[in-house]
């Protein structure tokens, strides 16, 4: 039995494919830093006939069995793209309905979060939110500020684009000198502190990026998965990682066998 199928041996029979996953994982090649694009709430309401709303309320099983999965291996940054900045379109019911279950999901599962040892953050215009889950978010982030674990990062009224601008005029506003340099950048964004995602996961099978980190994604493995996010589990997790570990990754050179930049 190696570590990983030790760690999580609470959750996991040792002969569960999951465990079995384990097995061929190498805990010392894990991504440092997972990004999601949870899609397919919507599809996966539909083909039950039911409303969209719940589509998300199901999702959030799939972000707890995400969360603690990756705080269990551990992974260092997990980034879940939660809310764009483009859905402010969707009708007005299924934003309030996201927002409410943001607050929710933090009131119930904070005792978790800080039990497992993550950190809260956030990225994204987070001022334009509403105020009652500005509050929330804050309350978050202020309880789990001394945590060590794996830090989870909530993309809210989050753009790529946006947040090029944003630190482009923080940059202008600090007086930056001219020529700026991408270190100039990278301390302006959100991001700023975290490495860049080395695996970026998308559910529900569309080869898009969607405005999601587009600076942070130079060299990130993309994988994208047929499964709809509120089916998404650990299981699906632990394929991502075993696939990502099978890649050759390259930075734009020849040949890149080693892991090195990556834990
Ligand atoms: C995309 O599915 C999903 C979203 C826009 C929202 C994701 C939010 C959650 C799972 C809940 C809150 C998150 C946290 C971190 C607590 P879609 O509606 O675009 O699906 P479709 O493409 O099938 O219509």
């Amino acid at each position: 039995m190696n570590g990983l199928v030790k760690k999580f041996k609470s959750i996991f029979d040792p002969s569960s494919p999951e465990a079995e996953l384990l097995e061929r994982i190498d805990p010392k090649k894990l991504p440092r830093h997972i990004a999601v694009i949870m899609d397919g709430n919507g599809r996966w309401a539909k083909q039950r006939k039911l409303p969209r709303v719940a589509g998300h309320r199901a999702g959030i099983k799939a972000v707890r069995a995400v969360v603690e999965a990756a705080a269990r291996l551990p992974i260092s940054v997990l980034t879940l793209y939660a809310f764009s900045a483009e859905n402010w379109k969707r009708p007005r019911s299924e934003v309030s309905t996201l927002m409410n279950l943001l607050k929710n999901y933090i009131r119930k599962e904070l005792s978790t979060i800080q039990k497992n040892g993550i950190r809260f953050l956030t990225i994204g215009r987070i001022d334009e939110l509403p105020q009652s889950v500005q509050k929330e978010l804050r309350f978050a982030e202020e309880e789990t500020r001394g945590n060590k674990g794996t830090k989870m990062v909530v993309a809210l009224n989050y753009s790529g684009r946006l947040e090029l601008v944003d630190a482009f005029n923080q940059l202008l506003k600090e007086g930056v000198p001219y020529p700026i340099s991408e270190d100039n950048i990278e301390k302006s964004l959100y991001t700023v502190g975290l490495p860049d995602p080395d695996l970026m996961i998308r559910t529900s099978g569309e080869m898009r990026v969607s405005n999601f980190l587009l600076w942070q994604i130079a060299y990130a493995e993309i994988y994208v998965t047929e499964v709809l996010w509120p089916d998404f589990r650990e299981i699906h997790l632990l394929k991502a990682i075993l696939e990502f570990q099978q890649r050759e990754r390259r930075y734009g050179g020849l040949r890149f066998t080693s892991f090195d930049n990556v834990q």
